[in-house]
């Protein structure tokens, strides 16, 4: 278990060695490609050389959009890593869609290449096997994109964990989610199998989990119970459909919009879980967090944004009397780095010093369990073990 912990969120390099530049690749030019550019070009120490996107011409139209200039593009991962002998890569982050994230993560560690890898880890519990198999060979740094986890009030929330004052932990009740908020703005890369292959559950599912399973030291889960549905993407009167005019997109829909698991943890902690990208509520409720010396809440959000929702709630007793401490609220200051400033930096941090990975595998292999026990407990209607092969 201490091997899980070894790194400190809040460890900062307070000198960059700006001799010794991290020569960067892209994977994936879409949305969240943007992120990472934007986060990329603000650090002393990269060189951005190279980009790849299956659609033809979109990367380099990335790349002008971010007045990135001599970046040499290519029509694939593979292709781009095929010519790692000129291009010298230090490390590719990896923004594909999740089906994509598996192979794209493999190429890259096949070829010595240290990988920052968007969330989910993966959409099965074998792919991401094989990622850490790949990750164990190639003895380089593999990183998942769980910026939340760098939000100073998700390290306040592990600081009150870990300090005890919450006893010993049984139970934790977590998740959020959407009125309205499948993600469909830039077409169906999120809703399709063949490309997202997880719904709700991969895209927002995992940083609830890692909310709480980060803080609590990443314990093994035993067994899931879980359920899924899609009643809203698959509606083709669905609001935002309507509103966007693509009633068409009920029919390519294929995943999760809503999904809950009940998960038995190891050290006799319950997880009780739901996420939904539509639902006939504001939130499924806050994250609490349940101890025999004290109860936390995390207020939720409305619509998952990387935070919490209001000042967080100590419950607990003191000289027999049952008292609130209310631990308020950080906002970040103008200037502050962002969540995706942090998830860069230490990556990179990582890379050059050859130090753990802020967000190792070794995490997120019990986040990606759950995700797919849940998918897998829900098709056979019951109760099942967690299995995770050898690695
Ligand atoms: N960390 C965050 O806050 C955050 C936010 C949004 C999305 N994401 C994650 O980022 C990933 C991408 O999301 P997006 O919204 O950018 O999707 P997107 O569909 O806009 O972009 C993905 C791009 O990857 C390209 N691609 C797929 N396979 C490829 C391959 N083998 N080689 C080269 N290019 C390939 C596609 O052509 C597409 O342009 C998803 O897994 C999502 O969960 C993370």
């Amino acid at each position: 278990m201490a091997g899980l912990n070894a790194f400190e969120e809040n460890q900062e390099t307070k000198v960059i060695d700006t001799t010794k530049k991290v020569r960067v690749g892209i994977i994936g030019t879409g949305w969240i490609a943007d992120s990472h550019i934007i986060s990329y070009l603000k650090q002393p120490d990269v060189e951005i050389v190279a980009g790849a996107d299956l659609v033809p011409g979109k990367a380099e139209a990335f790349f002008k959009k971010h007045g990135v200039e001599n970046v040499k593009c290519y029509n694939s991962d593979e292709e781009m890593i095929a010519d790692q002998k000129n291009l010298k890569l230090d490390a590719v982050s990896v923004c594909t869609y999740n089906r994509q994230h598996a192979p794209c993560a493999i190429h890259a560690l096949n070829a010595g290449i240290n990988v920052l890898l968007e969330k989910p880890f993966t959409v099965t519990t074998e792919e991401a096997v094989e990622v850490m198999r790949a990750e164990k060979k190639s003895g380089k740094v593999i990183s998942i994109g769980f910026q939340p986890r760098l939000d100073a009030n998700m390290i306040m929330v592990k600081n009150v964990v870990q300090s005890g004052v919450l006893g010993q932990i049984y139970y934790i009740q977590t998740g959020g989610g959407r009125r309205r908020g499948i993600p469909t703005p830039f077409g169906t890369t999120f809703i399709t199998d063949e490309t997202a292959g997880l719904g709700a559950l991969g895209d927002i599912g995992c940083y609830s989990l890692d909310v709480v399973l980060n803080a609590i030291g990443y314990p093994k889960p035993l067994t899931v119970t879980g359920y899924k549905s899609a009643f809203f993407g698959t509606d083709p009167n669905y609001s935002n459909y309507v509103a966007t005019g693509h009633p068409e997109y009920a029919k390519k829909f294929e995943v999760d919009d809503f999904a809950a698991g009940f998960v038995r943890l190891e050290g006799g902690i319950i997880l009780d879980f739901r996420i939904a990208w539509a639902m006939n509520i504001n939130t499924p409720g806050d994250t609490i967090i349940l101890g025999t010396k004290g109860g936390l809440r995390i207020p939720s959000t409305d619509c998952w944004n990387g935070t919490i929702g209001g000042d967080l709630i100590l419950y607990h007793e003191v000289a027999g009397k049952q008292v609130e401490t209310k631990i308020p609220q950080i906002f970040p200051k103008p200037g502050d780095p962002t969540n995706f400033d942090k998830k860069i930096r230490t990556f990179l941090d990582a890379v050059k010093n050859g130090t753990p990975a802020p967000v190792p595998t070794s995490q997120i292999l019990y986040n990606q369990a759950i995700l797919d026990h849940i998918c897998k407990s829900s098709n056979v209607g019951h109760e099942i073990p967690v299995v995770i092969p050898e690695i």
